[in-house]
């Protein structure tokens, strides 16, 4: 059985990208990034007692599969996903230990917007960063906002 868990990157708790997530995936379990303190990446890669990194990684080796979920703000993943992908460099580095865990496990993303003007370029950061790491990228979905 695939174990899957969402992580919903939106800076809106009760947004577009949660919204969409109920009506697919309503059984998966879903992780919202806005509910957690995620200090910004720092070359030192300490952090203060109140970050929470390395707690959602440790949920995360839970499961197979990563739904990574973000709204599309400016044409990017969210600022708030951007800085849970930063913070990955930790698991290259001081977090190696951790981070070899995550090797082989399943990557998805999906995305919501409100206009057509995507295609498979965004999911390039995903596909490379998974690659990079030795994760399995299996591909991004782009869903627009129902109006
Ligand atoms: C800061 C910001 C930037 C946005 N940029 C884009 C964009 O580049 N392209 C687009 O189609 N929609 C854009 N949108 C619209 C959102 O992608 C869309 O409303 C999305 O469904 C919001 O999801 P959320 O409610 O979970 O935040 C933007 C919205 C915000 C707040």
């Amino acid at each position: 059985m695939n174990k899957q868990i969402i992580i919903n990157g939106s800076h809106n708790k009760n947004g577009n990208t949660t919204k969409l997530i109920q009506e697919i995936y309503p059984e998966i379990t879903t992780l919202k990034l806005i509910d957690y303190t995620i200090e910004i990446y720092n070359y030192d890669e300490t952090y203060s007692d109140k970050d929470q990194f390395l707690e959602i990684i440790n949920q995360i080796l839970e499961f197979d599969e990563i739904i990574f979920a973000t709204p599309v703000y400016w044409y990017s993943m969210s600022s708030l996903m951007k800085i849970f992908f930063d913070r990955l460099t930790d698991l290259i580095g001081s977090q190696e230990t951790i981070g070899r865990k995550l090797m082989g496990k399943k990557v998805r993303v999906m995305t919501t917007s409100i206009g057509n003007h995507l295609d498979d370029k965004f999911f390039l950061p995903f596909e490379e960063t998974m690659s990079y790491m030795h994760l399995e990228f299996l591909g991004g979905k782009h869903y627009l906002k129902q109006k």
